[in-house]
């Protein structure tokens, strides 16, 4: 199944909840959540205070992006603020194991998430601990950026890998999805679409989700 994840980076942060509403109305089924430290990416966004705020504004599962150094330290707190989706960056995680088991423990839908510049191959002892995989097509820190097309290979190697080991993580993408692009990314194996630009950089945010969607699904049906 095919869903979006709208990306509150780009929405107007004193309107989030009517935002955030609009992109449901217009059909996302989670929310995406970036969160970031000013150390692992140049840019500071929110952390479990905003995240505790959106879960009693809205329903949707609230899939939390951590692009943060020493994710460990700041796990619980996510939990606590009622996160349902955490995925961490394998490039800081020294004990990635040791994490992905943690989030299989605390009833969370745990991720793993790879930059634009980090192999597919670098998941393979985990890709059995792992509900989704994060593919970056963007590098992370800003939205609004250009889609990086080497993105798609990983999509298509990360396929063949769940295929062959018959395992059942999910896909996700995130950055730079666009009405333009979302065809071939969905076609080469992304599930899960994040896109922040597209739903909230401009015009209606309801509108933008139900074409974007429906961009997506049509491409999804295509698919042999
Ligand atoms: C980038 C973030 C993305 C970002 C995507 O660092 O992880 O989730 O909000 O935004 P767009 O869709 O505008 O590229
Ligand atoms: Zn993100």
């Amino acid at each position: 199944m095919i869903e979006l994840a709208p990306s509150i980076l780009s929405a107007d942060f004193a309107r989030l909840a009517e935002q955030v509403q609009q992109a449901v109305e217009g059909g996302a089924t989670l929310l995406h959540v970036d969160v970031m430290d000013g150390h692992f990416v140049p840019n500071l966004t929110i952390g479990p205070p905003v995240v505790a705020s959106l879960r009693k504004a809205t329903n949707l599962p609230l899939d939390v992006h951590l692009m943060i150094e020493d994710p460990d330290r700041y796990i619980p707190a996510f939990l606590d603020a009622g996160a349902d989706w955490i995925s961490v960056h394998q490039e800081v995680c020294v004990h990635l194991n040791r994490t992905l088991a943690f989030l299989r423990q605390h009833n969370v839908v745990g991720g793993v998430v790879l930059n634009p510049a980090t192999p597919v191959h670098t998941l393979e002892e985990v890709l059995d601990m792992v509900d989704y995989v994060l593919i970056m097509s963007v590098n992370p820190g800003f939205g609004g950026q250009k889609f990086i097309p080497g993105a798609l290979g990983k999509i298509r190697k990360l396929v063949a890998a769940r295929n062959d080991r018959r395992l059942n993580f999910r896909i996700e993408v995130d950055g730079g999805v666009s009405l333009e692009n979302v065809g071939e990314i969905v076609r080469a194996g992304a599930e899960i679409l994040v896109a922040g630009n597209s739903i909230f950089g401009r015009g209606d945010p309801k509108s933008n989700t139900e074409s974007l969607l429906k961009a997506a699904t049509e491409a999804g049906l295509m698919k042999v």
